[in-house]
């Protein structure tokens, strides 16, 4: 056993001290000694990440927060057992890549890159119950909790589930170490994919500027002897990996403590979030999530008041420690200008510098008259806008975007350069829970960015 640092305990937190707490979200799991077993066999298995990383990561956040470094955190809403293969993982991490490097040439800033990948398995629902032709069963929960299947033997929360998560997240994260050190993500190639990418597309023409610069950038450094070979900055890139810490009992297994500082660090991800709706001050999953010392971000939704922002993060970093806490707003378009300045303003004034990220997503979802769930790629990007505006007008940082994507091309949300139409959903709709960014429009996101960023940037110089 590691010598616990006494100050890891503080005032009363244990890895399960949340069990004491009110909690919300939590499936009604039909056999405890089942799931008892279940968390002492995870319990001995080996940590996903080692606490360094999250250190690491935690450091490159301190730098998002101050302006020095754009978050990129994007990925599916869901991942599934079903969908567990080498494709599905490389498109995904591809485009991120993809996203990255036009950010970082239009923002001139490093991008800190995070996967909602290897972990993001658990759902909170807005209903404990789905109804369909008269039948009602406990709702779909993540593949980590029950089966999205329409049974009621499918619904069951089912432990055993937990070991298959831990499993396919090893496995998804042993494949974007692998790609992210081997050379998959040598810059070259996420450029050259960029120009194939972008060659048969809308797209084209507003990326034919940027490209010919990047091109003459990376011919410049490496007539300089910064290329692949001689600079691992070229030819290797830093990943990191974070979901919804949602699922208490697989996150508390997943707790150790790191023998070199005696802390203790979640080591299912780099990077756990609360979501929007397991964010009370006194709930379960705030005290579970104070006591580790990863870095943790929380969904800020438009309910969110003032006061209880404060209180919370009082309690989830009483410190004000750099890069600790991230801040996801997910306002939705129409709501941005009204509710995120005065949290931007108070949060400030408390002499607190959170990274804020901007999850133009959840708070965007519309649903079509034939009852599909859609997002409009207008109000993505109007949210966006909103929160640099509010970012401006505040004087505080605006500091990166979470977004639902994936590699693949679905039709999932409507829009874009091919003006996707709400006729051409049915084409491809993949997902298991929200609407995603296909490639193309995530592309078109990160295109949006980098000229804001830049935009911003210009303004700011003039100033
Ligand atoms: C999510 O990020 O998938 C999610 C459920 O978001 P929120 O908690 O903001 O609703
Ligand atoms: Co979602």
């Amino acid at each position: 056993m590691d010598t616990i640092n006494p100050a890891a305990l503080n005032a009363g937190w244990t890895p399960g001290s949340w069990r004491n707490c009110p909690i919300k979200q939590v499936p009604s799991y039909p056999d405890p000694d089942r799931l008892a077993a279940m968390e002492a066999r995870l319990t001995r298995f080996p940590p996903l990440v080692f606490a360094g990383e999250a250190r690491n990561l935690k450091s490159h956040l301190a730098r998002a927060a101050k302006g020095e470094a754009f978050v990129l955190q994007g990925g599916d809403c869901a991942e599934s057992f079903g969908d567990f293969t080498a494709n599905i993982i490389r498109d995904t991490f591809r485009v991120l890549l993809q996203m990255a490097v036009v950010l970082t040439y239009g923002g001139a800033l490093p991008v800190v890159k995070l996967g909602r990948m290897a972990g993001q398995f658990a759902k909170p629902r807005s209903s404990d119950t789905e109804t369909m032709g008269g039948v009602t069963l406990p709702s779909y929960r993540g593949d980590i909790i029950n089966g999205p299947e329409f049974s009621p033997a499918a619904r069951i929360p089912d432990a055993s589930r937990m070991e298959f998560g831990y499993f396919q997240s090893a496995g998804t994260l042993n494949l974007l170490r692998a790609f992210a050190s081997g050379g998959y993500a040598d810059l070259h190639e996420v450029h050259r994919w960029n120009l194939d990418f972008v060659k048969s597309s809308p797209l084209a023409e507003r990326y034919q500027d940027l490209s010919a610069r990047i091109d003459e950038t990376l011919r410049f450094m490496a007539a300089c002897g910064l290329d692949s070979a001689t600079t691992p900055q070229i030819r290797e890139t830093d990943f990191y990996t974070s979901h919804e810490a949602l699922l208490l009992p697989y996150e508390q297994a997943l707790t150790r403590v790191d023998s070199t500082t005696g802390d203790y660090y979640a080591c299912s991800a780099h990077f756990l979030w609360i979501g929007d709706r397991t964010r009370q001050a006194e709930g379960a999953h705030v005290e579970f999530m104070r006591g580790i010392r990863n870095p943790i971000g929380m969904k800020v939704g438009p309910s969110m008041e003032v006061d209880d922002l404060l209180r919370i993060m009082d309690s989830l970093d009483p410190e004000n420690e750099p890069g600790r806490l991230t801040l996801i707003a997910r306002m939705g378009a129409g709501k941005v200008a009204d509710k995120l300045p005065p949290l931007l303003r108070a949060v400030k004034r408390a002499g607190r510098a959170p990274v804020w990220l901007c999850d133009a997503m959840h708070g965007n979802g519309i649903t079509t008259a034939a009852k599909i769930k859609t997002r409009r790629f207008d109000d993505i990007v109007t949210e966006l806008r909103g929160f640099f505006d509010a970012h401006e007008a505040e004087g505080t940082v605006a500091g990166g975007a979470h977004l639902e994507m994936t590699g693949r091309n679905v039709t999932e949300c409507v829009g874009g350069a091919r003006g996707l139409s709400e006729d051409d959903l049915g084409a491809a709709y993949e997902t298991f829970c929200d609407p995603r960014l296909n490639a193309e429009q995530s592309l078109e996101v990160a295109f949006y960015l980098a000229e804001e960023l830049k935009a911003r940037r210009a303004k700011r110089a003039a100033a």
